[in-house]
């Protein structure tokens, strides 16, 4: 391979970094954090789990010079899909949801896609789906380019809940399997803000995340489902 052709190469498969603009929604008590994630290259857009204030996601969308071209949806609950049917239908855009999630939820739109982990490209960047079931059964977290945005998988504190026993082992396994293969310096976007803003290393939560300490699924589960859980607290997004 002549050293042109080598570089060629190179540059393809070279991870293009996104620009990542948080944005924080709320209504009432609701409070959510969405994310616009940009190509630097084409200018071309995603909005992961749009919610409760449409006029904050299009300025953030002109302020960036940014064309919106697909809405990621990590799960079904409601406060991450308000404004997904809105928003796809003033931007022609489709709407990515894994199919399991589709299956289980029943959720639907006109521009609805049923996605599983295979990568997607959205201009030069590289999108990976990574399915983490336990929050609910088809939760995807999307990685993209050092970033991760997780949901209600992994906040930077805990991890989202789960309704039962079965739920539980799930979520540990999908833990799991982040700690398997996100590099340390990958940054954590949670869906929701306790205490700590979103983009902390995850080397960092594998240090101080409770939810990332147990050993097995009987202990992770026994002290996620623990009794005595104040449901106030277990919502109290910042
Ligand atoms: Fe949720």
């Amino acid at each position: 391979m002549s050293a042109a052709v080598a570089q060629a190469h190179a540059q393809a498969d070279a991870v293009v970094a996104p620009e990542v603009t948080l944005i924080e929604v709320a209504a009432g008590a609701m409070k959510n954090n969405n994310y616009l994630v940009v190509d630097p290259v084409t200018r071309q857009a995603l909005l992961v789990d749009p919610a409760w204030q449409r006029d904050k996601l299009e300025a953030a969308l002109q302020r960036a010079g940014a064309t919106l071209r697909a809405i990621a949806i990590t799960h079904a609950h409601f406060d991450h899909v308000h404004l997904a049917g809105e928003l796809s239908a003033a931007h022609d855009c489709p709407v990515w949801m894994s199919q399991r999630e589709i299956e289980t939820s029943g959720f639907d739109l006109p521009r609805l896609l049923a996605i599983d982990e295979t990568p997607r490209t959205l201009g030069a960047l590289r999108i990976e789906p990574i399915l983490a079931p336990g929050h609910t059964p088809g939760c995807l977290c999307y990685r993209i380019g050092g970033h991760l945005f997780a949901g209600d998988v992994l906040f930077i504190e805990g991890c989202g809940l789960c309704r039962d026993e079965a739920a539980a082992h799930a979520m540990f396994d999908s833990l799991e399997r982040l700690k398997r293969e996100l590099a340390p310096d990958t940054r954590i976007h949670p869906g929701h803000t306790y205490l700590r803003g979103p983009g902390v290393p995850f080397a960092e939560l594998l240090r101080w995340n409770m939810y990332l300490q147990f050993p097995d699924q009987r202990s992770f589960a026994a002290y996620r489902l623990r009794r005595g859980q104040d449901p106030r607290k277990l919502v109290a997004f910042r």
